[in-house]
């Protein structure tokens, strides 16, 4: 038996916009997508001759086929034909769950680089990229990590320059979840007001130039969550009056992040939240 351990990063959207809806009933999007540091870590141990098993140590989470890591593993057996003789997936969970972050996802895509790294790389990773979109619209980002452009449901990537790593990125997730279907059904009911200037964004993240990355944050499913739920316009006040250059949802929520230049004033904002959100992080982009 072989044990593979792989981390799985989260992430979060600096641009995020919705187009128009496909035939198969999901939309594109185009999204600049940043992977910071907030981690979940996934062990596999590969021929242990039972039956497969995924083990999780946060209660709520599917430990079935209905996983995304799982999901991921049977993907990558059946278009590789091999046989691992029996699984065990063991996923330690810190990315938290329904907030825009893309946990599921990222654990999906630490279970395809580990087993492609066991199996001697049969694929590139834009080709481990293209199986994981087979599981899922965010795993292809989440197999190449860092910083990239996202189109169609997320399959099509283009890399982008790295986002300046001085800084400290603030993950504040309320207590409640945003359904994602009912998000990209509202979005579809009414015009959308403002969309992201992307040719803005890759300007900023080529001069590695923190404040104009800050000024062109623009997620289109920011106003629709923070309508019904109006304390997020608290988060965010928290977060203008403490020193943040920028701040928004991250996905289709309900996480809000806030970029901050400095570690001091990322520790004064989780003081100043952590009674009420006590799901506060201080994360840095990777
Ligand atoms: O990707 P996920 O399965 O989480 O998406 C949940 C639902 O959100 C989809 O069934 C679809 O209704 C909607 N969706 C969409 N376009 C996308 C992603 C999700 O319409 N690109």
């Amino acid at each position: 038996m072989t044990t593979l351990q792989e981390s799985a990063f989260a992430k979060i959207n600096l641009t995020l916009d919705v187009l128009d809806k496909r035939e198969d009933g999901y939309h594109d999007i185009r999204s600049i997508m940043q992977t910071i540091s907030m981690r979940d870590d996934i062990e596999i141990d590969i021929g242990t001759g039972k039956p497969w098993k995924l083990l999780c140590d946060k209660e709520g989470i599917p430990t079935d086929e209905r996983n995304l890591a799982w999901t991921a593993a049977r993907v990558f057996f059946d278009t590789t034909g091999k046989d691992p003789d029996g699984l065990e997936i063991r996923i330690v969970k810190r990315i938290p769950s329904e907030a825009g972050l893309g946990g599921g996802s990222a654990d999906a895509a630490a279970v395809l680089r580990a087993l492609n790294r066991h199996y001697g790389y049969p694929f590139s990773i834009l080709a481990l990229a293209e199986l994981g979109a087979m599981v899922g619209s965010d795993v292809p980002f989440c197999t190449i990590c860092g910083t990239a452009m996202a189109e169609g449901r997320g399959e099509r990537l283009r890399k982008l320059p790295d986002m300046p790593e001085d800084c400290c990125i603030v993950i504040c997730k309320p207590d409640f979840s945003s359904s994602t279907p009912e998000l990209y059904q509202k979005i579809d009911e009414k015009a959308i007001a403002r969309r992201p200037d992307h040719q803005a964004m890759e300007s900023a993240l080529l001069a590695g130039d923190l404040g104009k990355i800050a000024e062109n944050l623009y997620n289109v499913f920011d106003p629709v969550v923070t309508e019904d739920h109006l304390e997020v316009n608290y988060i965010k006040s928290i977060f203008n009056s403490y020193g943040a250059v920028g701040y928004q949802m991250t996905g289709s929520g309900s996480a809000v992040f806030a970029i901050v230049e400095s570690f001091e004033y990322a520790a004064v904002i989780c003081n100043m939240l952590r009674e009420n959100y006590p799901q506060i992080y201080i994360t840095k982009p990777v």
